[in-house]
């Protein structure tokens, strides 16, 4: 895959993606974005692709925003479209990505950042990181999802202060605030968070896609996510990864999952 602003790598099945602007901190231009969303396409097909990381380049950000300098003249409808292609194309995309998605965050998330790090499944900080959503200091509201997935992250309070304020958090505060679930030193942090990814990879890819569904049911409106449950708990039946699981611990052995 060839890309300006990103890098990708595949790790034996840890696929991981890092934003590659570090001169703007990483900020999400269109291209990025548009780049973002061809790398998790291609992750999505690909089955050499089981968990992705997703991380930002150097030692100080983890994505600083959406690019400031790209949406500085906007009108009305420009600035509607910015968050409802970037929602679509990158945002719920991820949310609702079939494979594990995990944001390693490396430093400054803000903005479009914090956002992108809270459409992942989880997240993992290092203890550098800050956190914020500075949007109404640039007198505009969060467009990606922040002030939805904040408050399901925090609690309604805590997110309303955060993007009143429009403050940053640090790491430890990010983990009080069950934002992140865990934080670990910056050297250690894609490690750390490649163990997860390993833990993960040894249970069934197929059950894990089906959880996800029935997880982001919750919060979907509308949506009965007990029954989603149900209905995916029942599919989880017709799986082979369903008769490996099982034979394989009524026989006392490992189970190796066809992913099917
Ligand atoms: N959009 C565009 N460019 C950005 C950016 C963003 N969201 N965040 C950082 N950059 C650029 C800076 O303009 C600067 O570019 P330059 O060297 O060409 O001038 C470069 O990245 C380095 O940033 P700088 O501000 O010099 O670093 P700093 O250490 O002094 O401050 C931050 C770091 C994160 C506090 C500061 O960059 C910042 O507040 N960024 C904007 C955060 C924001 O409001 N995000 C929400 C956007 S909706």
């Amino acid at each position: 895959m060839e890309f300006e602003s990103i890098l990708t790598e595949n790790n034996h099945g840890i696929f991981r993606i890092i934003i590659n602007r570090p001169k703007k901190l990483n900020a999400l231009n269109r291209n990025t974005i548009e780049e973002l969303h061809r790398a998790f396409t291609e992750a999505k097909e690909s089955n050499e692709v089981k968990v992705i990381i997703l991380t930002g380049m150097g030692e100080k950000a983890f994505v600083a925003g959406a690019d400031i300098s790209e949406f500085a003249d906007f009108s009305l409808e420009e600035g509607r479209k910015l968050a409802a292609e970037g929602q679509k194309k990158l945002f719920d995309f991820v949310a609702n990505f079939p494979k594990p998605v995990i944001a390693a965050i490396n430093g400054f998330a803000l903005g479009g950042g914090l956002e992108l790090a809270m459409a992942a499944h989880f997240r993992v900080a290092s203890d550098n990181a800050k956190m914020g959503l500075p949007e109404t200091s640039l007198g505009l509201i969060p467009g990606y999802g922040g002030t939805q997935r904040l408050p399901q992250l925090v609690g309604k309070g805590r997110a309303m202060e955060m993007i009143m304020t429009a403050g940053m958090i640090d790491a430890n505060q990010a983990l009080q605030y069950n934002l992140v679930n865990h934080v670990c030193e910056p050297e250690e942090l894609i490690e750390f968070t490649e163990k997860i990814a390993g833990k993960i990879m040894k249970n069934s890819l197929v059950a894990i896609s089906a959880a996800i569904r029935a997880i982001n049911a919750n919060f979907e409106d509308g949506i009965n996510g007990f029954q989603v449950e149900i209905n995916e708990f029942g599919s989880s039946f017709g799986t082979e990864d369903f008769k490996e699981g099982t034979s394989a611990f009524l026989s006392k052995r490992k189970a190796n999952f066809p992913g099917k």
